[in-house]
C-alpha cells in the first residue's frame, strides 16, 4: 500500500501541499478508531481522507515509478505520508506468526488486498506485518473448536469498510476456521464464494454489497450450521431456492434484493425467528403452509413484494408473531376472523392492498397491538373496539372506504371496487372460525371474550425490531 509513499509526498512537497498531506493523515487515525466503534462518525474526516487517497492515486501512478497500473489497483489507504514503509514481500516466515494458520491466513489476506480497489476508509493500511491478531483492522482471532492451543482468525467484521472488490472468493472461503464474517456496507461483486468448507460459519452478513447473480447457493450446504444469513441490499435475483427455507436458521434476511417467483409452501419449514423478504418481486398467495412456522417466527416482512390471492386462514396460528407485515402487495378479501390469535403481534400491517368488508372486533382487541396500518384498502366497517384505536392513533385506515370517516377514497372507487367480483368471500368458514378461542356449535365466533388488556405503557416497551430495522441498508 504504501510502497508508493515517497513519489506522492516528493510531488505533494513541490506542488506545496504538505499542510494538506498532515491534516488527511490526522483523519485517517482519527477515523480508524471510528472504524474500531463500529460508527463512522465524522463525515468530514472521512471526506478529507477520500480527497487525500485521490491525490495520493494520482500523483503517485502519474509518476510512473510503479509497476501496478493505478486504475487497476490503486493503493487502498492514506496519502501515503505517515504510515510506515510495510517490509518487503515475501519477508515473513512461518516462524514470524503465533500459528502456521495465522500464516497462511496471512498470505491469503495480502492476495485480497492486492485485489481491493477502493478502501475509502484506509483500513487495509493496518494489514500489514505478522500481528494479524492484533493490528489488522476487522480481524479476530481465537481458538478454534478443535483445537484449544492453536489460534487462528474466528471472526472478520468489515462492516461499514466501503471496500470494493471483485470477489471474495479467494478469501471468505480461504479462512477455513472463519464463525463470522460480517460484511454489510462495502462494495464486494460477484457471489458468495463457496463457503462449504468453512465448518464453523454460522452468521454470514454480506447485506449492502453489489453482489447479483442467482440466489448463492452454496449457502445451502451449510444448512445445519448457519443460524444468521442476510444478503439483504445486493442484487440476486430470479428464485429463492425452495431448500432455503429449510435453513436451520434464526435469521434470514433477503429483502431489497431482485427475487422474483411465487412463494413456495416450503416456506412453512422456516425455522426462522426474523423472516423478510421484503422489497423484492415474490408473487403468489401466502402459502397455508405458513401455519407450520408457529413455534418459531417471531417477526416476517413481506411488505412490498406482488403477493396476491386471500389472506389465508392459517395465518391465525402465528401466535408468536410480534410483527406481520404484508404492507403493499396485491392481496385480497377480508381478514380472517383467525387473526384475532395474533395474541402477541405488535405490529401488524396490511396497509396498501385490496381488502375489503369489516374490521373485525377480535383483531382490534388483540391487547399488543402497537400499531395496527389498515391504510389502502376497501374495508367498509370497523368493529367496535376499533374505534377506540383510531381515537389512541394505533390504528389508521385512511383511504379506505367507511362511511363517515374523513380521508377516505371517493365514493366512485368505492362503487367500482364493490362492483367487481369477489373471490375469497365464498368459503365463510375460513372467516368465521378463530382457532384458538372457544366456538359456538354453528363455527361462529363466541362473543364473549375477555376484556381487551389495554395498558398505558404498550408502547414503551417495544424494543427496536430486527426485521424493520433491516429494512435500512447499513447495520445499526
Ligand atoms: C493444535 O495446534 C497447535 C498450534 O497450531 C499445534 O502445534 C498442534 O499440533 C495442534 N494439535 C492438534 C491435535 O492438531
Ligand atoms: C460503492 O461505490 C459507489 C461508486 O462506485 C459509491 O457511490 C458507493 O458509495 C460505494 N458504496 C459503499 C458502501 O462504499
Ligand atoms: C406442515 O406440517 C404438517 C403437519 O405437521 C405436515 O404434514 C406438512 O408436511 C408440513 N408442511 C411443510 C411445508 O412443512
Ligand atoms: C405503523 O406502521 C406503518 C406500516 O409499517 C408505518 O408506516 C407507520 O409509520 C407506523 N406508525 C407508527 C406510529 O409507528
Amino acid at each position: 500500500m504504501c510502497t508508493q509513499a515517497k513519489i506522492p509526498i516528493l510531488l505533494l512537497l513541490l506542488l506545496l501541499l504538505p499542510l494538506f498531506c498532515l491534516s488527511a493523515a490526522d483523519s485517517a487515525s482519527a477515523n480508524n478508531e471510528a472504524i474500531e466503534a463500529r460508527s463512522i462518525s465524522n463525515p468530514a474526516a472521512r471526506e478529507a481522507l477520500e480527497v487525500g487517497i485521490g491525490i495520493g492515486i494520482g500523483i503517485g501512478g502519474g509518476g510512473g515509478a510503479e509497476a501496478p497500473s493505478p486504475s487497476e489497483s490503486p493503493p487502498a489507504a492514506g496519502c501515503g505520508c505517515a504510515a510506515p514503509a510495510p517490509p518487503p514481500r515475501g519477508e515473513l516466515q512461518p516462524s514470524d506468526f503465533a500459528d502456521m494458520k495465522l500464516y497462511l491466513a496471512y498470505n491469503v489476506i495480502q492476495r485480497f488486498k492486492k485485489s481491493i480497489t477502493c478502501d475509502p476508509n484506509g483500513v487495509t493500511a493496518s494489514w500489514n506485518g505478522a500481528d494479524i491478531c492484533n493490528q489488522y483492522k476487522g480481524f479476530y482471532c481465537s481458538n478454534p473448536p478443535d483445537n484449544q492451543t492453536a489460534i487462528t482468525i474466528a471472526s472478520v467484521d468489515f462492516n461499514g469498510f466501503g471496500l470494493c472488490a471483485p470477489t471474495t472468493s479467494g478469501f471468505l472461503d480461504q479462512l477455513p476456521d472463519l464463525a463470522i464474517f460480517h460484511a454489510n456496507s462495502n462494495n464486494f461483486t460477484g457471489t458468495v464464494p463457496d463457503i462449504s468448507k468453512l465448518r464453523y460459519l454460522y452468521e454470514l452478513d454480506v447485506s449492502n454489497n453489489r453482489m447479483s447473480g442467482p440466489y448463492p447457493t452454496t449457502t445451502l450446504a451449510l444448512a445445519q450450521q448457519l443460524l444468521f444469513l442476510d444478503l439483504r441490499y445486493n442484487f440476486f435475483s430470479g428464485a429463492v431456492p425452495a431448500s432455503v427455507f429449510g435453513l436451520d436458521v434464526e435469521v434470514l434476511f433477503l429483502n431489497n434484493n431482485n427475487f422474483n417467483q411465487p412463494l413456495p409452501a416450503t416456506i412453512g419449514r422456516s425455522t426462522a425467528a426474523y423472516l423478510t423478504l421484503a422489497n423484492n418481486g415474490f408473487t403468489g398467495a401466502i402459502p397455508p403452509t405458513i401455519k407450520n412456522t408457529s413455534d418459531t417466527l417471531i417477526e416476517v416482512l413481506f411488505l412490498n413484494n406482488r403477493l396476491s390471492g386471500c389472506l389465508p386462514y392459517e395465518i391465525g396460528f402465528l401466535g408468536k408473531a410480534t410483527v406481520f407485515d404484508v404492507g403493499y402487495n396485491l392481496l385480497t378479501g377480508p381478514i380472517p376472523l383467525s387473526f384475532g390469535c395474533l395474541g402477541n403481534v405488535e405490529q401488524l400491517n396490511l396497509a396498501g392492498n385490496l381488502l375489503y368488508g369489516h374490521v373485525p372486533d377480535v383483531v382490534c382487541q388483540l391487547g399488543n397491538l402497537a400499531n395496527l396500518s389498515l391504510s389502502d384498502n376497501y374495508f367498509t366497517s370497523l368493529g367496535p373496539s376499533c374505534w377506540k384505536l383510531l381515537k389512541s392513533g394505533v390504528l389508521d385506515v385512511r383511504k379506505n372506504c367507511i362511511p363517515g370517516l374523513p380521508m377516505q377514497r371517493p365514493p366512485w372507487q368505492c362503487a367500482y371496487f364493490a362492483s367487481k367480483p369477489k373471490f375469497c368471500s365464498y368459503v365463510p368458514t375460513l372467516y368465521h372460525d378463530v382457532p384458538c378461542k372457544s366456538c359456538s356449535k354453528n363455527g361462529r365466533f363466541d362473543q364473549r371474550l375477555p376484556p381487551p388488556p389495554w395498558t398505558a405503557n404498550r408502547k414503551e416497551r417495544a424494543a427496536p425490531s430486527p426485521t424493520y430495522t433491516a429494512l435500512h441498508r447499513q447495520n445499526p
